[in-house]
């Protein structure tokens, strides 16, 4: 009797072992048949807390991961992207931006490290711009210029955050009111950046915004990437390339002249890739100037919307990332600034040009500039600007 319930017992042990294989490979079956697969979501984003702000603001940390392996973390404050992990030619997933461990840092000192800037990615001169007839002044915090939104640009702004998901995508979405006349700019500005993960290792970054009176607006994200994932190294390896045949100079302050030159012949012609060491201290007024590369370029084909736009690749660990935008300039910033005093989330230092930034941006100064294409949003309007991030390795 004994033997007979221990056939049967493991008679359908046996069983079940069975039908669950069955089931798994006819599940296997499913998703090879009919991919988009509604019920599997493969990429997955979780919130926990990260800290309070001076002023006693909560601060969230989102984290996105991909099947593949990759995995982003972005805290409200700033929109800040603190982590990001990409693979390289041997399939390792590594931390390749610069950030810190704790919000007490980046609320006591940052270069903008991983932040989204607003209102105005880059420089106003003096601060000052005029919309039909009307002067603003903004914050000077930059020597005699405005850059990046100000004493308290989007960068040091707590944002609200919501998820979203696709079959195969992750989004956190963040908004913010700007109230009017913040940091001196005109205009409720609602805006909204929306982060995307795919399953193709790809972070989307769309900006949007609106206003109630005329303003202007430019924003952009602030990542600085080293590929190789080790924050000792510096970023002169790289190789970088910038589909621009023009850049936009700058006079000593880092406001544009107006002119927009070839890059031909210069230490600035990225169009075919080349190391950012190559050529980086080579006498040049406009790098003495940037005391290296703080450009901005003029993208090519900016009437094709979202489109290539630079590349940077990695030869030791094979990593490559692609930015893919739909703005007509682009800011090379090779960590200039960097001097070893702002400590790295791997028990160093940051020393000089460890990170470099890729910012897709409209042009500089653009308030000030005829020449430049506008930069102005009317009640009404819609900004909208789209970049993406994409890494493989080769
Ligand atoms: C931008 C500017 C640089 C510098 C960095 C942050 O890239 O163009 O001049 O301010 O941000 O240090």
């Amino acid at each position: 009797m004994n033997r007979l319930k221990k056939n049967i017992y493991a008679f359908s042990l046996m069983s079940i072992a069975l039908l669950s294989v069955q089931c798994k490979s006819d599940k296997k079956k499913d998703m090879e048949v009919t991919p988009q697969n509604k019920t599997v979501n493969m990429v997955t984003i979780s919130k926990e807390a990260y800290g309070l702000t001076l002023d006693s603001i909560v601060v969230d940390k989102y984290l996105m991961k991909n099947e593949k392996g990759m995995e982003i973390s972005v805290i409200t404050y700033g929109g800040i992207i603190t982590s990001w992990t990409a693979p390289d030619r041997n399939n390792n997933y590594k931390d390749i931006v610069l950030g810190y461990d704790t919000l007490e840092q980046y609320e006591k000192e940052t270069p903008y490290f991983g932040a989204l800037i607003g209102r105005y990615g880059n420089r106003i001169a003096k601060g000052k711009f005029s919309l039909d007839g009307t002067e603003y002044t903004l914050e000077t915090n930059d020597g005699p210029n405005h850059l990046h939104g100000g004493v308290k640009g989007f960068d040091k702004v707590v944002w609200n955050a919501s998820e979203t998901k696709t079959d195969t995508t992750a989004s956190l979405v963040l908004t913010y009111l700007s109230k009017d006349m913040e940091e001196g700019y005109p205009g409720n500005l609602e805006t909204k950046v929306t982060y995307t993960l795919t399953n193709d290792n790809e972070l989307q970054v769309v900006y949007e915004a609106t206003t109630d009176k005329k303003t202007v607006v430019n924003l952009t994200q602030h990542t600085y990437f080293n590929l190789t994932g080790d924050f000792s190294k510096t970023i002169l390896d790289h190789e970088i390339t910038i589909n621009a045949d023009k850049l936009v100079p700058v006079d000593a302050t880092l406001i544009p002249t107006g002119a927009l030159t070839d890059v031909v012949n210069t230490p600035f012609d990225f169009r075919e890739a080349k190391t950012i060491g190559k050529e980086i201290n080579t006498k040049n007024e406009q790098l003495e100037r940037g005391l290296g590369y703080d450009h901005c370029w003029v993208l090519n084909n900016q009437n094709e919307g979202v489109r290539l736009v630079s590349s940077a690749y990695e030869k030791e660990s094979g990593r490559q990332l692609d930015v893919y935008s739909d703005e007509i300039g682009i800011q090379l910033y090779t960590g200039n600034f960097l001097d070893g005093t702002l400590p790295n989330k791997q028990g160093g230092k940051y020393a000089h040009r460890t990170g470099f930034c890729l910012e897709t941006q409209h042009y500089p100064d653009s308030p000030n500039q005829e020449n430049f294409p506008t930069t102005v949003l009317n009640p009404g309007e819609k900004y909208i600007s789209k970049t993406s991030f994409k890494f493989s390795a080769k």
